[in-house]
């Protein structure tokens, strides 16, 4: 059986912790796009893991991780999280496959990310910085990029970088006044990525279809959320690369008709961070109250998040471009205490009603939330194993989420740890 986690918000729904729960019957993970924006959390005991690019499978120390080719990888962030295991005893030899045709982050990337962003000013998107979207600009452009075959041959990567330096040396002089990068740091770094990275790199592609071949369970683990999608998102406030269920059979090379299941992942309210549209977004004391309940702040940046209402026009919208079989609704705990709880249901534009979320900014900035009010419960639900011993209201306002989005909802978050998670 093959399943697809995916983002149904603007990320940080809680994928890592499906992902590490479900983990648990499958022989590989695939990490399928993005790159180090993303921050996954997997809580394992008193151990507290934020992953970034390797997979959430790897606090398993039996599971294979795959880091696909769409992802760009990021080779310092890559070496620490790896790193950052060992201490734990987790070693990842053996058990870890980086795509030889994944696009490298380097410095230069992540410099251009932040003297762009500083350049737009209040126009910013409010990146990550991580050098996203510059990574994925030359891979697009072709010319400028490296990719981790690269790493194999280092007299010919050193000329190759002679010339992306100069030319990215150019702009930054030119649009930004800025200092200019220096190519023998950058070729120091890139023979230490090769030291430590090239033992791990391999032709994924090859490897899953062989897995799928062999009956291998596998689970492709998605970043980021399916509204911040370079084409389908609230473009131009997205992420570099198809972050919604569209993006798993580009980024790893296996069709989606290969995968089981799709199974969506959705707050039971709604965060974002970073710039761009949310009709929902609560900026007040209950935007407050979830932020600080729900520990809402950044797992990679360690920005606040923006908090508000379920969102179902944007819920049901991820769910539709990415056929979800399934939702899991996490934070279900976050929102005992209010007093009441609102379901946006439909939007208003040009004073016209819609259901169908516009993947357009201009248009979803004139969206007037159509809400629904249910009422909350004050009872602690964070020890509760069972659907049915859910207060009433809060079966109620789980059974008007699947109305409204037409998706089962089959598992349910009452808390971050593994343990604290209801499957129906
Ligand atoms: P991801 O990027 O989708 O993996 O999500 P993040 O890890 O960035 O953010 C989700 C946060 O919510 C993490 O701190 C998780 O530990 C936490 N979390 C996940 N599920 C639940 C839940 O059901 N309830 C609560 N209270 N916290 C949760
Ligand atoms: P996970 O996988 C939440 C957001 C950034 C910004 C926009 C573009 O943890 O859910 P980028 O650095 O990608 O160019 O930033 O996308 N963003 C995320 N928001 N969770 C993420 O990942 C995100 N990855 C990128 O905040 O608005
Ligand atoms: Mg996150």
């Amino acid at each position: 059986m093959n399943s697809c986690i995916v983002g149904l918000q603007w990320g940080d729904e809680g994928k890592g912790k499906i992902v590490d729960i479900l983990a648990e019957h499958s022989d590989i993970v695939v990490r399928y796009s993005g790159g180090a924006n993303a921050g996954h959390t997997v809580i394992v005991g008193d151990s507290r893991f934020a992953l970034h690019i390797l997979p959430s499978g790897s606090v398993r120390p039996d599971t294979i991780c795959v880091i696909a080719s769409a992802v760009v990888v990021d080779p310092e962030v890559l070496i620490k999280g790896i790193e950052t295991l060992a201490q734990k005893n987790i070693t990842l030899n053996g058990r870890l496959l980086i795509s030889e045709n994944a696009h490298v982050v380097l410095d230069y990337h992540k410099k251009e990310d932040q003297l762009r962003e500083e350049a737009l000013g209040k126009n910013k998107l409010g990146t990550t910085i991580r050098g996203i979207g510059p990574c994925y600009a030359d891979k697009v452009g072709r010319s400028y990029s490296v990719r981790m075959a690269d790493l194999r041959d280092l007299e010919k990567l050193k000329a190759k970088l002679q010339s992306i330096v100069d030319y990215k040396n150019k702009i930054f002089a030119a649009l930004y006044s800025a200092e200019p990068i220096i190519v023998e740091d950058i070729f120091e770094k890139c023979k230490s990525y090769a030291d430590k990275l090239l033992r791990f790199t391999t032709d994924t592609t090859e490897f899953l279809h062989k897995s799928i071949s062999d009956g291998k369970s596998i689970l492709f683990e998605g970043a980021q959320g399916s509204l911040l999608d370079l084409d389908h998102g609230t473009f131009p406030f997205v992420t570099s690369s198809n972050s919604s269920a569209l993006g798993m059979p580009a980024g790893c090379g296996v069709p989606a008709k290969m995968v089981d299941k799709f199974l969506g992942v959705s707050k039971a309210y709604t965060t974002r961070v970073g710039a761009g549209p949310f009709p929902t977004e609560q900026d007040n004391e209950i935007g407050q109250y979830i932020r600080e309940k729900g520990c809402e702040y950044g797992t990679t940046t360690g920005r606040p998040r923006r908090c508000g209402w379920f969102d179902a026009v944007g819920v049901s919208y991820s769910a539709t471009i990415g056929a979800i079989d399934c939702i899991a609704l996490m934070h279900l705990d976050t929102l005992t205490g209010l007093k009441e709880i609102q379901i946006c249901r439909a939007y208003k534009i040009n004073g016209k009603e819609t259901t169908f979320f516009p993947a357009n900014a201009t248009r979803l900035s004139k969206a007037e939330c159509i809400y629904e009010t249910v009422p909350c419960w004050e009872e602690d639900i964070t020890k509760v194993k069972d659907f049915h011993d859910l207060p009433l209201n809060a079966q109620n306002y789980i059974c008007r989420i699947e109305e409204m989005t037409k998706k089962p909802i089959t598992i349910i978050g009452v808390g971050p740890e593994r343990n604290q998670t209801i499957f129906r």
